[in-house]
Order: structure tokens, then C-alpha cells, then sequence
């Protein structure tokens, strides 16, 4: 798959360039709260919601279809990691013989190929979620300047789609990223896996980026969906 092999190939880089999926990770941990001790984590990463997480855990359920991405997310013997892809329905049956009691995904659901599907499955495991999900606000007037669409789903598709199977608490999160040189703003386009995991943009359509992109700043948003029901959380 095109942007699985994307994220591998930018593993390396990514921590620097992580910056606002590591906000987002924190958003996220805050509106969740304290009390969940096993959790799964789907599109894990390096591990930016396992490091926002300041609670006790006694597991920690580490999924990510790049071994690329997993080998950078922190061990440990509460650690489990798997290798999986959130659009297979292997992954499900697999999570569904497995103990916990939340399931998180942070910055990675935008990628899914059909996320009411995947969403539908992860209802089906009956349990607390908390969801950062990225939406077409990110890099929208860097699009608008490129004059091309975005990759992902707008704030009103992800929204509706999460309503649909969750009685959650949503909110849309949205950041600027300030840069001083354009170099640097392309780089982190290119490499923070936010837009540039599919590498939608032609080289002309970035070079036509770099000459007229009007603004010093990078554009994101996020729906934030966190069902939180206190009596599900461990003793
Ligand atoms: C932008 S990163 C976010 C990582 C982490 N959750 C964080 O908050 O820092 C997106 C992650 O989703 C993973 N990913 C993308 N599509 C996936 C899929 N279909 N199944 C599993 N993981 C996927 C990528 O490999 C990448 O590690």
C-alpha cells in the first residue's frame, strides 16, 4: 500500500517532525483523564499518545501497520505491539480476544480507506474510544493555493461519520505552525505523515507551492471524539 510504504520510509525523520501530532496526542490524553489502565492504541506510531499518557497502566496494546513505525515506539514489559492494519477486519477479531478497557487512536484514522467501516468495527468492540481524527482543514489554504483538494475527509464527513457509532463528547482542535523559511514548511509537509503520507502533491504543484503559498504558517484540524463513560473504566 502506497502510504504505508511512505510512513516507513519517513520513520526516521518523523520525531522532528511530529510536533503538532504530539499536541494532539496531549488534547487527547487530557480529555481522557486519568483511570484507564489497558489500553489499545491503533496507529501508535512512535508512541505520542503512550508518552501523553501520564496515568498507571498495567498494558499497553501498541498497533501499527509499518514495523517501521513500531520499532520507534517505546518498549517495555507492559508493551505489547502488534502489527496491524486498522482497515482489516483480522485486526478486529484479533483485539476482541484481548483485555482492555480503552482503545485510542490518535492522528492516524484520517488514513483509513473507509472510516465508517472502520469506525462500525471499532463500535463493535464495545468499549470507552478517544479519537484525534485529521480533516481537510489541515493545509486547507496550502491547497486552496496549489488548487488542489485535499486527501482527507472534511470536518463535517469525520464528525457525522463518529456520530454515527459513538455517544461521544466531539470537538474540532485546530493549530498554526509557524515557519520562518518556505524550505523548512515543505519539509515538514513532506515528512510529518499528517498530509504527505499518500505524497498527493505532483512536484509541480509543490514547486507551485513554494513560489506564490501566501502564508508563514501550516494550517491543521482535528475532530476530537472521546466516549468516556466513568463506569467503564477500571477499578
Ligand atoms: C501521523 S502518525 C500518528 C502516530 C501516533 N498515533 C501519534 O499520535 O504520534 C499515523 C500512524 O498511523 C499509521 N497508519 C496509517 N494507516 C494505518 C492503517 N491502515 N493501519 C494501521 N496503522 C496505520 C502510520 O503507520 C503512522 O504510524
Amino acid at each position: 500500500m502506497q502510504h504505508h510504504r511512505e510512513f516507513g520510509r519517513f520513520a526516521e525523520d518523523y520525531g522532528r517532525y511530529s510536533l503538532i501530532q504530539e499536541r494532539v496526542a496531549k488534547a487527547l490524553a487530557v480529555k481522557v483523564g486519568g483511570g484507564f489502565r489497558r489500553i489499545v492504541d491503533i496507529g501508535c506510531g512512535s508512541g505520542g499518545f503512550f508518552r501523553a499518557y501520564e496515568h498507571p497502566l498495567t498494558y499497553y496494546c501498541a498497533v501499527d501497520f509499518s514495523e517501521t513505525m513500531l520499532d520507534l515506539h517505546p518498549d517495555g514489559e507492559r508493551v505489547e505491539k502488534i502489527v496491524g492494519d486498522f482497515d482489516d477486519p483480522a485486526l478486529y477479531r484479533r483485539l476482541s480476544g484481548i483485555d482492555f478497557d480503552l482503545l485510542v487512536s490518535s492522528s492516524a484514522l484520517q488514513w483509513s480507506r473507509d472510516l465508517d467501516l472502520a469506525l462500525g468495527r471499532i463500535a463493535a468492540l464495545n468499549r470507552p474510544v478517544a479519537l484525534a481524527i485529521f480533516t481537510s482543514g489541515t493545509f486547507a489554504s496550502l491547497h486552496e493555493t496549489a488548487g488542489t483538494g485535499s486527501p482527507i475527509r472534511s470536518e463535517e464527513e469525520t464528525i457525522d461519520a463518529v456520530k454515527r457509532h459513538f455517544d461521544a463528547a466531539v470537538d474540532t482542535l485546530r493549530y498554526r505552525l509557524y515557519f520562518k523559511e518556505r524550505l523548512s514548511m515543505l519539509r515538514y509537509i513532506k515528512r510529518s505523515g499528517v498530509s504527505g503520507g499518500r505524497q498527493r502533491l505532483t512536484y509541480s504543484e509543490t514547486k507551485k507551492i513554494v513560489e506564490s503559498y501566501p502564508l508563514p504558517y501550516l494550517e491543521f484540524e482535528v475532530v476530537r471524539a472521546v466516549s468516556v463513560n466513568q463506569s467503564q473504566k477500571s477499578p
